[in-house]
């Protein structure tokens, strides 16, 4: 279980995150909603201390993650699997090791056993005989899969994504939203999601929460969002697409 209590952050003068307090619940798929620009990123690179709140503390099963030292930290990141907005691919790198790295990294697997995780993986998200193909090569889709291969390789027991299928086609879409529930109920992992389509939010989601103006102005599930009397909720669910429109 993640607890994140009276979270701030600002840029300069940018107040992106202006008390965030909530819960995300262990072994569940919590997805974080919002237009663009909100701080769904900067939110999420929170909770593996890729940066640090100007105020507040945020607990992971009960570590207070702030209070750890780089050691420490090293170790506590092991926990979590991250799908980066970007994939964050390494360009020097081809498909294969760019899903190994994780494995050569913080595992004593034998090359072989190394091989077979990463075929398995790459086959997970859709993709065959591409070991060999440079990040440059591949669509954008292709590298969000790879990097979706790479940040569940480690079978990890925290997962964020951010955004995992902005961009894809329909029936890409589909796929990973799938791998997302499965990868949860097999392997009993939490799950933080980002996302700005509040419908597709709906269809994975056990809980989802409202990132706007700075707070979570609402969690729950569909039927809490449709009884919500809130101006932007309302908007929010009558536009029944992306964030982005609004
Ligand atoms: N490292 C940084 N330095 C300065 N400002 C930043 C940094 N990272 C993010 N910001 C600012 O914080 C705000 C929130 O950014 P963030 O990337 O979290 O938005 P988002 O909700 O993820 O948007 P999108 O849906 O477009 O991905 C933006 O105004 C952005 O410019
Ligand atoms: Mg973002």
């Amino acid at each position: 279980m993640i607890k994140l209590f009276d979270i701030q952050k600002s840029f300069g003068k940018n107040k992106v995150l202006q008390g965030i307090s909530f819960v995300i619940p262990k072994g569940k798929i919590t997805v974080i909603i919002g237009r663009s620009g909100e701080g769904k990123s900067v939110l999420l690179k929170h909770l593996i201390r890729l940066i640090n709140p100007d105020e507040g503390k945020i607990l992971v099963d009960g570590t207070d993650i702030l209070s750890l030292n780089e050691i420490e930290l090293k170790e506590f990141r092991k926990k979590f699997g991250m799908l980066f907005q970007n994939a964050a691919l390494f360009d020097s790198m081809n498909v294969f090791s760019n899903v190994a790295f994780p494995l050569v990294e913080h595992t004593n697997m034998t090359d072989h056993e190394i091989a077979s995780r990463v075929h398995e993986v790459l086959e997970l998200v859709g993709l065959k005989d591409i070991d060999e193909k440079m990040p440059e090569e591949l669509s954008g889709g292709m590298r969000k899969r790879v990097g979706l291969a790479r940040s569940i390789a480690l079978l990890p027991q925290i997962l964020l994504y951010d955004e995992p299928t902005t961009g894809l086609d329909p029936i890409m879409t589909d796929a990973i939203d799938q791998l997302i529930v499965n990868t949860q109920k097999q392997l009993g992992v939490t799950s933080v999601v980002i996302s700005h389509d509040i419908e597709a939010s709906f269809r994975i989601a056990d809980r989802v929460a409202m990132l706007h103006e700075g707070k979570i102005i609402l969690e729950g599930q569909r039927v809490d969002f449709e009884a919500s009397k809130h101006p932007f909720i309302k908007r929010f669910l009558e536009g029944r697409a992306t964030g982005t429109e609004l």
